[in-house]
């Protein structure tokens, strides 16, 4: 420990050593032992150090939020007292870091982070980290601006270039730039840089600057760097093992009844469906930047397996109809809605976040001249007939006809999923 004790630390060293062998067992005991010495020698370093760390083993054995902000308080106390030993610094600053991103105090962890890079303001990592930190926050400005900073110092640093890429192209939109920066990121093969997002950021770039053949170039290293199940199923939340294939028949689902009775009602959905969109503002438009032009809003009913009650007292009928399928409702990794396109629009290909839901789509209303491309097979809708599509297989849509265009969304989980699995697997 000598590396993290000071000159007065080191007088006091062996009540010190003795306070932190109690830590592992009795973290309790081990408190009280650190409170004690803190009342004789209330700047020690090493003693509030010990404090924290007791703190933070508390919470975590009692999974305690409290007990966790205090930890978090504590070592962001140590590092403002004097004579602190750099290793010791360096810990405790990564340590409270690490516990405000998992307790979600995002705003407690930038003051640690700039404390960390103005006692090592040449160590690029630490700047790099409080990007990270700001990017999580959805803080594009500030993670922008510091990563600027790093490549005016560090040009070549790849974690750098493919978080700046990753701004440009998600809130600058400038795509020619992010390729730019997202390419020779990854070109780099530094630590964090091989990420799906990167590869499946500069693919889109590409795809939407028209350059197909350099796009297909990266998907296909994002699958032999193994980011992407394949070269059109890029969904990034996965689970590996399931059976992935484009299109779907509802006679491959298990509860084929179900589908059966979708269609069967399809007009009592597509009553309700029209009746809503009579009324303005009930529809939302797409806000995740997925069309090149045109008009797409969607109405939903449930989203992350949560029902929207409001909604769905809208279309008590199509609800009633859905909530006979568990596995649709309790998708956690799915939504269900109406979906409305004007003529005109143009859906950029894209994948859905996950390999873990299949989706259907009913068609309620369908005009002529209106397409889907999954991976390379391009149909259309049919009133009352469903379409059952993976989407987290490259898709895309086309609306080149004359008048308005509605379809039910269903998603439901995918048939080879445990119901420990659906249990248990995180929202997406
Ligand atoms: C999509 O899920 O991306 C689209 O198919 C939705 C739609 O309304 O066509
Ligand atoms: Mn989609």
């Amino acid at each position: 420990f000598s590396n993290i004790t000071n000159v007065d630390d080191m007088k006091i060293r062996e009540e010190l050593d003795r306070a932190e062998q109690n830590l592992a067992n009795d973290a309790a005991f081990a408190l009280t032992l650190f409170n004690n010495i803190l009342e004789k020698s209330p700047l020690s370093p090493r003693a509030f150090y010990g404090k924290a760390r007791s703190l933070d083993a508390l919470a975590e054995r009692k999974k305690s939020n409290k007990l966790l902000d205090e930890a978090i308080i504590a070592y962001h106390q140590v590092l403002k007292l004097n004579d602190v030993p750099d290793a010791l610094f360096q810990m405790v600053a990564e340590r409270c870091i690490n516990r405000a991103r998992f307790r979600g105090v995002y705003n407690q962890a930038v003051p640690v982070h700039k404390l960390l890079i103005g006692r090592f303001p040449k160590n690029v990592h630490f700047q790099n980290e409080l990007a990270v930190t700001y990017l999580t926050m959805n803080n594009f400005y500030e993670a922008k601006k510091v990563l600027y900073d790093i490549l005016s110092k560090w040009p070549l640093n790849g974690f750098a270039m493919v978080n700046y890429g990753f701004i440009l192209k998600l809130y600058d939109l400038d795509l020619k730039q992010a390729v730019k920066y997202l390419k020779r990121g990854i070109e780099t093969k530094d630590r964090g840089v091989i990420d799906g997002r990167f590869f499946y950021h500069l693919g889109d770039a590409l795809l939407r600057l028209g350059r197909k053949d350099e796009a297909m170039a990266v998907h296909i290293d994002g699958v032999n760097n193994k980011v992407f199940l394949s070269k059109y199923q890029r969904s990034l939340h996965n689970v590996n093992r399931l059976l992935g294939k484009p299109w779907w028949k509802k006679e491959d689902i298990p509860n084929t009844q179900f589908f059966v009775k979708l269609e069967q009602n399809w007009k009592v959905i597509r009553d309700e469906g029209l009746q809503l969109l009579n009324t303005d503002g009930l529809f939302k438009t797409e806000t995740e930047d997925l069309r090149e032009v045109g008009d797409w809003k969607q109405f939903e009913l449930y989203a992350r397996g949560i029902k929207n009650v409001k909604n769905c007292r809208e279309c008590p009928k199509t609800c009633r109809l859905i909530e006979s399928f568990p596995d649709a409702v309790g998708c956690k990794r799915g939504q269900i809605k109406f979906s409305v396109v004007q003529p005109g629009t143009h859906v950029w290909p894209h994948c859905g976040p996950t390999n873990c839901r299949l989706r259907s789509h009913l068609g309620l209303k369908v005009p002529s001249n209106v397409f889907i491309r999954v991976a390379n097979e391009i149909r259309s809708w049919e009133e009352g007939k469903l379409l059952i599509f993976d989407d987290s297989f490259e898709h895309e849509i086309w609306h080149n006809g004359s008048s308005t265009r509605l379809i039910l969304i269903v998603d439901f989980w995918h048939p080879q999923l445990t119901k420990e699995e659906k249990r248990t697997l995180s929202s997406v």
